[in-house]
């Protein structure tokens, strides 16, 4: 793990997870860019969503992921997220089978039972990736896939700028973050079993800069990262 700290320059107050996440959430989906996650998702080759059966979404917040997941036509989604008042706006839309207040990195979800396991803008929030890994692996059904997509270390390095949101009385407040370099993904992935099948990023667009005037500098910088991981069968 490589420390945020030393990259911080911004200086906001940190808070934890529950605590960021309960402000955040009347202003999440406001504040959240698709381009930073779904964009990437519509881009893969892999997997083939329509044939996906059960899926576990570990983080699933305010449920974003879970309603691309059923606009795609899977059916069987389930959630699990540590902050209370965003798994109350997942359970509003009505797109996941079974949503728990639970940590991905022990979701109290069936074993052997996924044949998708995603997690998307979760793991800067995690010191260590290995339990992420280790949870998602027991989750799957032999064959399955795990994708993640992650804040990507380099914006969070070079930008300086954790994942943070602005309060109701303007102060911008960080969410614990942590840096996990692309090669900590791959040791905590390929450690857990899984195979890397597919890995993708995303930069700073025109898609980007037309909601993000003030990126102009990160033009071309990768933002976000999305990597397909298959259990092998
Ligand atoms: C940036 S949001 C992403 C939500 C959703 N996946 C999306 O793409 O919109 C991060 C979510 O992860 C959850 N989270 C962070 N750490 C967690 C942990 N250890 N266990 C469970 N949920 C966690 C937070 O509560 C929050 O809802």
């Amino acid at each position: 793990m490589t420390n945020f700290a030393g990259f911080d320059s911004r200086g906001y107050r940190m808070v934890d997870v529950r605590t960021g996440y309960g402000r955040w959430v009347d202003t999440y989906e406001q504040t959240v860019e698709d381009a930073m996650d779904i964009g990437l998702l519509e881009n893969l080759a892999e997997p083939s969503w329509a044939t996906v059966h059960r899926a576990a979404d570990l983080g699933c917040g305010t449920g974003r992921t879970g309603s691309w997941l059923r606009s795609r036509g899977v059916n069987g989604v389930d959630g699990v997220d540590l902050t209370p008042q965003m798994l109350a706006v997942a359970r509003s839309k009505g797109a996941y089978e079974h949503l728990s207040e639970a940590d991905v990195r022990e979701s109290g979800l069936a074993s052997g039972t996924y044949d998708l396991v995603i997690a998307s803008l979760v793991d800067e929030h995690l010191p260590v990736l290995g339990p992420l890994y280790t949870e998602a692996w027991r989750l799957a059904v032999p064959g399955a896939s795990f994708v993640l997509v992650a804040f990507h270390p380099h914006f969070i390095m070079a930008t300086g700028m954790p994942t943070h949101f602005t309060s109701g009385s303007g102060e911008h407040v960080a969410i614990t973050t942590h840096v996990h370099l692309i090669s900590d993904h791959v040791a905590a992935g390929l450690g857990a079993g899984w195979r890397l099948v597919e890995m993708r990023e995303g930069v700073v667009d025109e898609r980007w800069l037309a909601v993000k005037p003030t990126w102009e500098r990160f033009r071309g910088h990768p933002v976000s990262a999305v990597l397909v991981w298959r259990r092998p069968d």
